[in-house]
């Protein structure tokens, strides 16, 4: 499965979604992630985010190794998001802060 990252948090671009030919986008407030068991790797998603933010499970980097795991669990949790919509507003400046992950709203 393809999992998305800290990048994506505080931005949620939602390129990504307008391009998933399975709809296995699931929408938190501040961060988007995939069900890795609907994912069917087509790997479309991965160059379309702005963010740089996803990554197939295989080629995670190791600091974001933890991030499959959050994907499958808020996957269970959060509402399916099947549209584009506008980025979080101040999404070009918290493009590229590392370490995002304490702003997470679960
Ligand atoms: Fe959707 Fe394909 Fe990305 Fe998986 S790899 S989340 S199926 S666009
Ligand atoms: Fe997030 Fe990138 Fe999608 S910032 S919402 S993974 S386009």
């Amino acid at each position: 499965a393809f999992v998305v990252t800290d990048n994506c948090i505080q931005c949620k671009y939602t390129d990504c979604v307008e391009v998933c030919p399975v709809d296995c986008f699931y929408e938190g407030d501040n961060f988007l992630v995939i069900n890795p068991d609907e994912c069917i790797d087509c790997g479309l998603c991965e160059p379309v985010c702005p963010a740089e933010a996803i990554y197939s499970e295989d080629e995670l980097p190791a600091d974001m190794e933890h991030f499959f795991d959050l994907n499958e669990k808020l996957s269970q949790k959060w509402p399916n998001l099947s549209e584009r919509k506008d980025p979080l507003p101040d999404a070009a400046q918290w493009d590229g802060t590392p370490d995002k992950l304490k702003y997470l709203i679960e």
